[in-house]
This record gives structure tokens, C-alpha cells and sequence, in this order.
């Protein structure tokens, strides 16, 4: 694998598949074999330094697996919500079909990460006890990458902000700015009334720091885009796509809940909460709600 978007990562004088330029291929030709210091492959995907990050507290065989899979998921947060920033630049320069395509992608890379989950089953609460006191007070609830997911879907809770205020590197900095700033949510409204929809002047000009709040006159224009729009029109794929990354959100939430109810049934968590209630609670909170009450009135 190549980097496309360094050109500088190729070799000189070889092309993007390793191959010396021009030199004729023929069907049964075989990767090349000989490399110095590195392969090309490591230098672009860092595969040796990711193999050294999963420092386990314990020898036990499953908090390899939780520690592995809780690195996947910080990743496929990271990546969710490049895409969405991706999606919200497009929007803002009125592209929706870029919009749209780094949506798509945003949910499938969604399907991935809350497949994951399949990974926990086998956890009983014998098993997580095995480590769980090993992980101290160290929790989900402290994923700032999470929390940048969240403020992206428009959940804006500053005190969510507030474990990471002391701590080393820009992390805090980062969170900061994203709380400031418009949500996909924002950003997909915006356009909808670009385009002539009539969101309502107060929700365009609502503090955007404050938790969207749901809007009978912004579920009007989602009504109004589905009666507008037949399937595979690109403002229904707007609304299906924002529909899809709440259900996947909320999908990755009723997981988590699942996985924590086998590993640990109503115990408090790692983090200080009651444990289960408080999840059941943040499982309750919708994003993107006009999308699903429209469609009592569609
Ligand atoms: C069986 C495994 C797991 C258990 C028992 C568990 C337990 C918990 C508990 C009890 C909480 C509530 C806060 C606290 O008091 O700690 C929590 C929150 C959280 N966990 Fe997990 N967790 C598990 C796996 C994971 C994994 C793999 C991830 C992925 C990174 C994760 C991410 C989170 C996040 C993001 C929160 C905050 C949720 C919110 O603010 O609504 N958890 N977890």
C-alpha cells in the first residue's frame, strides 16, 4: 500500500504500486521482496509502533482483547468524525454530493465500529473482574474523542469537557474549539435554508454552544424535504444519512449498555457512576430529533 495523497512518499522513478516504472508485468510477477530499515508499508501505516500500544495492566488473556478493541473504537471515532468534518466543509460551500459521499462513508465506517461489539460477548463478570481493579479509575466516560463525536452530533454538556481541562497537550484546547463550533446538525440546517427551506431564523441564530433543543418549525422542514423529494434525491439522501448516523450512534450506545450489563451487571463504574442508570440515561438522549418526529406526520 502506497500513500496517494504524498506523492513524496514514492520512491523516485517507481510508481504508486512499487513496480520500477515502465518495467513490463506479467501475470505471475511477484511482490518485491528486498527492503532497507523498513518496508514501505510500515513507514506509511505504522503497523510497528501500533503494535507496541497495547501495554496490558495484567496478564490476562481478555484485557488484551478489551484493551485492543477499546483502541479500534478510539480510532473509528477519530476517523467518524473526519468525515463529518469533511461533510460540514462541503455543506458550507454548498457541495452537498461531496457532503453526501463523506457521509455514506461515515456510516459505514459505523456499521464497523458497533460490529465491534460482537467482541464482548464472551465477557462475564468473573472475566472483567479479573482486571477491572488494574484500570483504576480510567474510563470511556474520559474519550475526548467521544466527546468530539458528541459535540459534532450537537450534545454540548461543557462539564463533559471538564476531565480533560488539566490534563498535558492540546486535547483540551481541541475540545474547546469544537464545542464552539457549528454541529454536522448546524451545518445540514444552514444549508437547508440556503436552499429556500424555512428553518427558523432563532434556531439558525441559537447560541451554538447550547445542546440542540428539538423545533417544531425545524421538524416542519423536514416534512416538507421528504414530501419534496423522492427516493435517491439528494436532499432525502441528506435526511436518510442524518437519520442513519443517529440510529448508528444510538446503536453504538445500546451495545455499550449490553456489554456492560453481561461484564458487570449494575455495579458502579471504573469512572464513579451509578454505572447502568447513568448509561440508560445518555441512551435516551436523541440526535437529530425533528428527523424522527417528522416521520409521525409524513
Ligand atoms: C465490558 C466493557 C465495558 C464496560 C464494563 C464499560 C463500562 C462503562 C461504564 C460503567 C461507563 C459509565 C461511566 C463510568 O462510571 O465509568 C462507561 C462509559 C463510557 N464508556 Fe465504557 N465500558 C466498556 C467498554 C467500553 C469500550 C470498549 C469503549 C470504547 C472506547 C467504551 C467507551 C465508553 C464511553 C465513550 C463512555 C462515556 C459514555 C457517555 O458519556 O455517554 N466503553 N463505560
Amino acid at each position: 500500500m502506497t500513500s496517494r495523497r504524498n506523492p513524496s512518499n514514492r520512491q523516485p522513478g517507481r510508481p504508486a504500486d512499487g513496480t520500477a516504472e515502465g518495467a513490463p508485468q506479467t501475470p505471475a510477477q511477484a511482490p518485491k521482496v528486498e527492503f532497507e530499515e523498513t518496508t514501505p508499508y510500515d513507514a506509511y501505516v505504522r503497523s510497528s509502533t501500533l503494535a507496541t500500544l497495547q501495554r496490558t495492566m495484567t496478564d490476562e488473556p481478555g484485557e488484551y482483547m478489551f484493551l485492543v478493541l477499546s483502541q479500534i473504537m478510539e480510532l473509528y471515532f477519530n476517523l467518524i468524525a473526519f468525515e463529518w468534518r469533511t461533510a460540514q466543509r462541503a455543506l458550507r460551500d454548498d457541495d452537498l454530493s461531496e457532503a453526501l459521499i463523506a457521509l455514506r462513508r461515515s456510516n459505514d465506517h459505523f456499521r464497523g465500529l458497533n460490529a465491534s461489539w460482537g467482541s464482548f460477548k464472551w465477557m462475564t463478570p468473573t472475566d472483567f473482574n479479573a482486571f477491572r481493579d488494574a484500570l483504576g479509575e480510567a474510563s470511556g466516560f474520559q474519550s475526548f474523542l467521544y466527546r468530539h463525536m458528541e459535540f459534532l452530533l450537537g450534545f454540548k454538556d461543557p462539564a463533559l469537557m471538564r476531565p480533560h481541562k488539566h490534563v498535558a497537550g492540546n486535547h483540551y484546547a481541541e475540545l474547546v474549539a469544537a464545542f464552539e463550533a457549528p454541529s454536522l446538525y448546524d451545518d445540514a440546517l444552514a444549508y437547508l435554508s440556503r436552499q429556500g427551506y424555512a428553518v427558523p431564523q432563532k434556531v439558525l441564530d441559537a447560541e451554538i454552544t447550547r445542546t440542540h433543543e428539538w423545533d417544531a418549525g425545524v421538524e416542519d422542514v423536514w416534512v416538507k424535504v421528504y414530501e419534496d423529494t423522492g427516493h435517491g434525491e439528494p436532499l432525502r439522501q441528506l435526511a436518510e444519512s442524518l437519520t442513519d448516523i443517529a440510529e448508528e450512534f444510538s446503536t453504538w450506545r445500546y451495545w455499550h449498555l449490553i456489554a456492560v450489563r453481561r461484564a458487570m451487571g449494575a455495579k458502579g463504574g471504573t469512572g464513579g457512576s451509578a454505572g447502568l442508570t447513568w448509561l440508560e440515561k445518555s441512551l435516551q438522549r436523541q440526535a437529530f430529533p425533528e428527523l424522527w418526529s417528522a416521520r409521525t406526520r409524513i
